[in-house]
């Protein structure tokens, strides 16, 4: 891959889901795939906690934690995904902001919970270290955190079937290996508590061999 920075990845990423965010909404807005895992965080956390959507995109997950009586506050940064948030659901709280911002949003141990959820794997190879000692410092002490990213190894632009440029590979993407999952959650001070693994659909978009998804459930353990 030529030498592209991470402002430039991010905002690749940005302006694909601003074009995507119609076609995206319509086939995984409200739907919830997933609800295992979205079970087994939730089981996690304590009576009325506070939880972080972040890459919540149309803020589906944000309703369902507030529906089930948790506060709930949806982050993205994508602003035709917010619009489609705010169509779907009008009361949600949202921010509209880069991820890797959120420590100018909210000061330290405000969650109990923080999920990123198909999202992580849009921020650049050099940032992740820093959105994952981001997230430590939002979450409470036991604060639990929950994500899904695509196994695989480096980092590619590839095909969004969606975007016009179909064919043309310019949809960022950051895959992990086991190795990496593991050292990040060690360098930052969480304790995984929860691993499953998933077979990706529709793998041939994603190289031949196919990613399975990684969703992993990790506690604070250093306040
Ligand atoms: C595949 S969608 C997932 C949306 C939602 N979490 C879900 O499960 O349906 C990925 C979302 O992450 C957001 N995203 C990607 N990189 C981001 C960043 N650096 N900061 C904030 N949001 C980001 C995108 O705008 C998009 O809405």
């Amino acid at each position: 891959m030529k030498t592209v920075t991470s402002i430039e990845k991010r905002n690749s990423v940005k302006k694909d889901y601003n074009t995507i965010a119609e076609q995206y909404s319509e086939e995984f807005g409200k739907i919830y795939e997933d609800e295992d895992v979205i079970n087994e965080f939730i089981s996690k956390l304590k009576p009325n906690s506070k939880i972080l959507d972040l890459g919540g995109g149309t803020g589906k997950l944000t309703d369902l934690f507030i529906k089930k009586g948790y506060e709930a506050i949806c982050y993205d940064f994508s602003l035709e995904m917010m619009k489609k948030a705010k169509e779907f659901y009008p009361n949600i709280p949202y921010i509209l902001d880069d991820m890797l911002n959120m420590e100018q949003h909210f000061k330290k141990n405000t969650f109990d919970g923080i999920i990123a959820f198909y999202s992580l794997f849009h921020i650049p190879r050099e940032d992740i270290n820093n959105v994952f000692a981001s997230i430590n410092k939002l979450l409470n002490e036991d604060g639990i955190f929950c994500f899904v990213v695509q196994l695989g190894d480096g980092e590619d632009f590839i095909d969004e079937p969606y975007l016009k440029e179909n064919g043309k590979n310019v949809l960022y993407f950051n895959f992990f290996t086991k190795e990496q999952i593991e050292k990040l959650l060690k360098n930052n001070n969480f304790k995984k508590i929860y691993e499953t693994e998933k077979e990706e659909i529709g793998e041939d978009e994603l190289g031949e061999e196919g990613n399975n998804k990684i969703f992993v459930i990790a506690k604070k353990t250093k306040f």
